[in-house]
C-alpha cells in the first residue's frame, strides 16, 4: 500500500468529496465503521462484537451525518449454518464452518487448512482505506484495500501476507466479496460468447445457489467476461431502478461467483480462479490479488454502463484521464490474409489514404516464414521475399500519404515450425513426456519464465526502435492446454513442487503486464490493441496497457450490432474497434449495403478492412463521405454518454445515441434490418438532451429525416424524430448541434 496512508487518529477523518459534497472515505471510530462515498453511492463496513469485518451497506449515497447500527454477527440458522454463513463477512476465509464461497483458503505447514480473520488495524487517506485482518492462530495477515473514484466506482483488492517463518500455500484468493442488501427479486445480467460471437447479454432471476462465470483458459476468454450487473427484477430497466455492477481487472484465469443463499442474501466473489491454482507463500512473502471494481446507481443499466465508460476513460486507459480519440484505421487482414508484400500493401495504403484513413496497419504474414498459419510465429524478422528492403519503404510511403503505421504481432506464441521453437522447445508451456496440444498449429510460450519474458520484450523493443511504428495489434490466438513449468519448482519436491508450478497462472500475467508497461514507458507514443482472435482478452487489467480491443473477428455489420450492444454494457465505445469489410461477409455470406456497414462500425473506433482494390468508384466516394462524417462526430461517440435507445436483440430496428460530455453535440444512429407490411418506423425518442435547448439538426441523408431544421430538446425527447427508413438493411444518422438554452 502506498506510503501516503495515515493511521486513523481522529473520530472522523477524510477528504475528497462525492456527489453529496461528502468525504470519499470517513471513519467513525466509536462504532468502528468506515463509510466510502463513490459518486452517487455509499459503501459501509464495520467491525462486529467478534472482531470480524462485516459489510453493512451498499446503495444510494448516505448523508454525512448518517450512522448505521453497530455491526453484529448473525446467529446460527438451526445447527446447519454457523454465523460464518449467516453473517455478511467482508472477506470470509474458509473456517468456522463456512460453506459459502470463501474469499481465501490457505494450507498451513501443520496441516491446519482453515483461517479465522479478525480485525487488526485500519488506515485512511484521501480516497483510500486499508484494513488489516489477521488469523487467530496462524501468522497470516490479510490487507484489504479500498480506493474510491469520483466517477462512482469503488476498487477493492487484497494482499495475503505470510508474517511467520514457515511456508504456506494459498489455494484460493479472491479480490473481494460484494454483499448486496437482502432481497428476493434480484436479476443478474452477464456476458458470454465464443469466437465470432462474443458479448451475448443474458439475464436471469438470482435463485439460491451459485452462478459461476469463469475462465480456466489462462486468459480472460471469449466465453465469459468478468463483468456483472445485478438489478431488481421488477424495478430495473435501461433507464431506471437500482443496479449493482462490477468488473474484475485480470487477464488470466478468473472466477466470478454470484451466490444466492437460502436466506435471500446475494454475494459476488471474484478473483483468481481456484481451479488448478496455488501460490507458495514463503516467509515474509505476499500475494496481491487483482482489482475488483464495482459501483451502484439508481438510474438503470444505461447509467451503470455510462459510469463504467467514464471511469475507464478517466482512470484506466493508458492515456487517462485524457485519452486521444482513436484514429480511423485501415487493416489488411480480410483483404490479403497472409499474402502481404510491399507492392500490395502500398497499393492498399494509397487507396486508404484517399478515404481519409489516418493509420495503416499491416496484419499477419510479414515476418519469418509465415506463408500460412502453419509456420513462423516466434521468428520476428521481416520476410525478405515479401519485403526485400525491410518495412522501411512501406512505412515511408504510408507516412508520405499522411498516415501513421501499425503492425500485427503475436508475441506470446510459437509455431513448432519456427527457428525459435527449434532452438528453444522448452520455452513452450508443457508437461514432461506429454503431447503438446496444438491449436491453430501453435503453442503458448511460457511467459512466466524470465528468459522468455526477456526475449519477448527485446524483440518488440527492437522492432519498435528500428521501425517507425505507432501502433501494435497484439494478437493471442489460443488458450492454454498443458500449463506446466517444471523449472519453477527449484529444489522443492512432491506437493511443494507442483504448487510452485501452479504459480504460472499469476506470474505469466504479471510478466505480460510488465512487458507492456516497459514497452510503453520506453516508447511513449506507441499505442497497442488487445486482440485475441477478437475479444478473447478484454478486461480492466489489459486495458491499463492497451488503448483499444479488437471486438470480434465477426465483421458482419448485422451481427456486430448485437455484439457491440453487449460490449458497451461493460466497456467504453472508445475501446471498441470495428471495421467496414467486404460483402458477402466471409463468415455468413450476408450482403449488407456499404452505408449500413459504415454506420455499424461507427458505433466505436472506426476502421476499414475491405479489399479496396475491388471497391467501385461509387463505393470509394461514399466511403470518403462517411469517413469525413465520422471524424466530425467521433469525439462524441468515443468520449460521450451512450444511450442504447433500442436493442438490436428485440426488434427489426435499433437505435443508439451518443451525447457529448459537455452536451454540445449528440448523434443518433438508426438501423432497420427488415421492414414488414409497409409499416413505417416508429418515431425515435432521444435521451440525455437539455429540454430547453434548441438543436440544429444535421441529417446524414436529407431524404430520410422528416422534420424541422431546428428542434427543441423537449420535442426531440418527448415527440421524437421521424426517420423514413424502409426495405432491408436501411440506416441513417442524425447529428444534433446545441444552439442555445432558453432560460
Ligand atoms: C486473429 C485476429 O482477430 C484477426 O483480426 C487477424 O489479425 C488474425 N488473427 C491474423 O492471424
Amino acid at each position: 500500500m502506498k506510503k501516503r496512508l495515515l493511521t486513523i487518529s481522529a473520530t472522523i477523518f477524510a477528504c475528497g468529496l462525492n456527489v453529496l459534497g461528502q468525504d470519499a472515505v470517513r471513519s467513525v471510530d466509536a462504532s468502528q465503521q468506515w463509510y466510502l462515498n463513490a459518486g452517487e453511492s455509499t459503501y459501509v463496513v464495520g467491525i462486529n462484537e467478534r472482531h470480524m469485518l462485516q459489510s453493512l451497506y451498499w446503495g444510494p449515497a448516505l448523508p454525512a451525518d448518517a450512522r448505521l447500527p453497530q455491526a453484529h454477527s448473525s446467529g446460527e440458522w438451526a445447527s446447519f449454518d454457523t454465523p460464518a454463513n449467516t453473517t455478511a463477512l467482508e472477506y470470509p476465509a474458509w473456517g468456522e464452518g463456512l460453506f459459502a464461497e470463501p474469499a481465501l483458503k490457505v494450507d498451513s505447514p501443520n496441516g491446519d487448512r482453515t483461517l479465522v480473520l479478525v480485525y487488526e488495524s485500519a488506515k485512511v487517506s484521501k480516497s483510500e482505506l486499508e484494513i488489516v485482518l489477521h488469523d487467530t492462530v496462524q501468522p497470516i495477515k490479510v490487507h484489504l484495500f479500498y480506493e474510491v473514484f469520483p466517477q462512482g466506482i469503488l476498487s477493492r483488492w487484497s494482499r495475503i501476507e505470510n508474517a511467520g517463518s514457515q511456508t504456506f500455500v494459498v489455494e484460493q484468493a479472491a479480490s473481494a466479496v460484494w454483499n448486496l442488501p437482502a432481497a428476493e427479486d434480484y436479476s443478474l445480467s452477464w456476458l458470454t460468447g465464443q469466437w465470432a460471437g462474443e458479448w451475448q447479454l443474458h439475464s436471469e432471476l438470482i435463485q439460491a445457489g451459485s452462478h459461476v462465470m469463469e475462465s480456466r483458459r489462462g486468459s480472460t476468454g471469449h466465453q465469459a467476461n468478468p463483468w456483472f450487473a445485478i438489478g431488481r427484477e421488477h424495478a430495473t430497466t435501461e433507464d431506471n431502478g437500482p443496479v449493482w455492477f462490477g468488473e474484475l481487472g485480470w487477464s488470466g484465469s478468473w472466477r466470478m461467483n454470484v451466490e444466492g443463499t437460502s436466506q435471500n442474501k446475494v454475494r459476488v466473489t471474484a478473483g483468481y480462479n481456484p481451479f488448478d491454482f496455488a501460490y507458495v507463500l514463503e516467509p515474509g512473502k505476499s500475494l496481491e490479488t487483482p482489482k475488483f471494481y464495482a459501483g451502484y446507481t439508481s438510474h438503470g443499466q444505461g447509467e451503470a454502463s455510462r459510469i463504467l465508460h467514464r471511469f475507464q476513460l478517466a482512470e484506466i486507459l493508458p492515456t487517462h484521464p485524457n485519452p486521444k480519440p482513436r484514429p480511423v484505421i485501415y487493416n489488411s487482414w480480410e483483404a490479403t490474409e497472409f499474402a502481404v508484400n510491399e507492392a500490395g500493401q502500398i497499393s492498399l495504403a494509397e487507396k486508404a489514404a484517399k478515404l481519409g484513413v489516418e493509420r495503416f496497419v499491416v496484419d499477419d504474414g510479414w515476418f519469418g516464414q509465415r506463408l500460412t498459419d502453419k509456420a513462423g510465429l516466434g521468428d520476428w524478422y521481416v520476410n525478405k521475399t515479401k519485403f526485400p528492403n525491410g518495412l522501411k519503404p512501406l512505412i515511408d510511403r504510408v507516412h508520405a500519404l499522411g498516415m501513421d503505421f501499425g503492425l500485427w504481432v503475436e508475441p506470446e506464441m510459437v509455431n513448432p515450425d519456427s527457428d525459435l521453437y527449434r532452438a528453444h522447445p522448452d520455452w513452450a508451456m508443457h508437461f514432461p513426456d506429454r503431447n503438446r496440444t496444438e491449436a491453430r498449429n501453435q503453442l503458448v510460450l511460457n511467459l512466466a519464465r524470465e528468459d522468455v519474458k526477456e526475449y519477448v520484450f527485446n524483440f518488440l523493443d527492437r522492432l519498435v526502435t528500428e521501425n517507425d511504428i505507432a501502433f501494435l495489434k497484439w494478437d493471442y490466438n489460443r488458450n492454454w492446454s498443458e500449463p506446466g513449468w517444471s523449472e519453477a519448482s527449484g529444489s522443492a519436491n512432491g506437493s511443494a513442487e507442483v504448487a510452485k508450478q501452479k504459480e504460472i497462472y499469476v506470474r505469466y500475467v504479471e510478466n505480460l503486464y510488465d512487458i507492456l508497461a516497459k514497452l510503453r514507458a520506453k516508447h511513449p507514443k506507441l499505442e497497442i490493441e488487445s486482440c485475441s482472435g477478437g475479444s478473447g482478452r478484454v478486461d480492466l487489467g489489459i486495458l491499463r496497457y492497451t488503448d483499444e480491443v479488437w471486438t470480434s473477428d465477426n465483421t458482419d455489420a448485422l451481427d456486430r450490432l448485437a455484439i457491440q450492444y453487449g460490449f458497451t454494457h461493460a466497456y467504453a465505445p472508445e475501446t471498441m474497434a470495428a471495421w467496414v469489410t467486404d460483402v458477402p461477409n466471409f463468415l455468413n455470406r450476408r450482403s449488407i449495403p456499404l452505408q449500413f456497414r459504415f454506420l455499424s462500425a461507427m458505433q466505436g473506433a472506426l476502421g476499414i478492412g475491405g479489399n479496396l482494390n475491388k471497391w467501385t468508384t461509387d463505393d470509394m466516394a461514399l466511403a470518403t463521405k462517411l469517413t469525413a462524417f465520422y471524424k466530425d462526430i467521433r469525439t462524441t461517440v468515443q468520449h460521450g454518454n451512450l444511450y442504447r435507445l433500442q436493442s438490436p436483440l428485440k426488434s427489426e430496428s435499433s437505435h443508439v445515441e451518443y451525447v457529448a460530455q459537455d452536451g454540445s453535440q449528440a448523434v443518433l444512429f438508426s438501423y432497420l434490418r427488415s421492414q414488414h407490411f409497409g409499416m413505417a418506423l416508429p418515431k425515435v425518442q432521444l435521451k440525455g438532451l437539455e429540454p430547453k435547448a434548441s438543436y440544429q439538426v444535421r441529417a446524414l441523408d436529407a431524404g430520410k429525416y422528416k422534420g424541422e431544421a431546428v428542434v427543441s430538446g423537449a420535442v426531440l425527447m418527448g415527440e421524437g424524430i421521424n426517420l423514413g427508413l424502409a426495405g432491408d438493411y436501411d440506416s441513417t444518422a442524425v447529428v444534433l448541434e446545441r444552439l442555445e438554452t432558453r432560460r
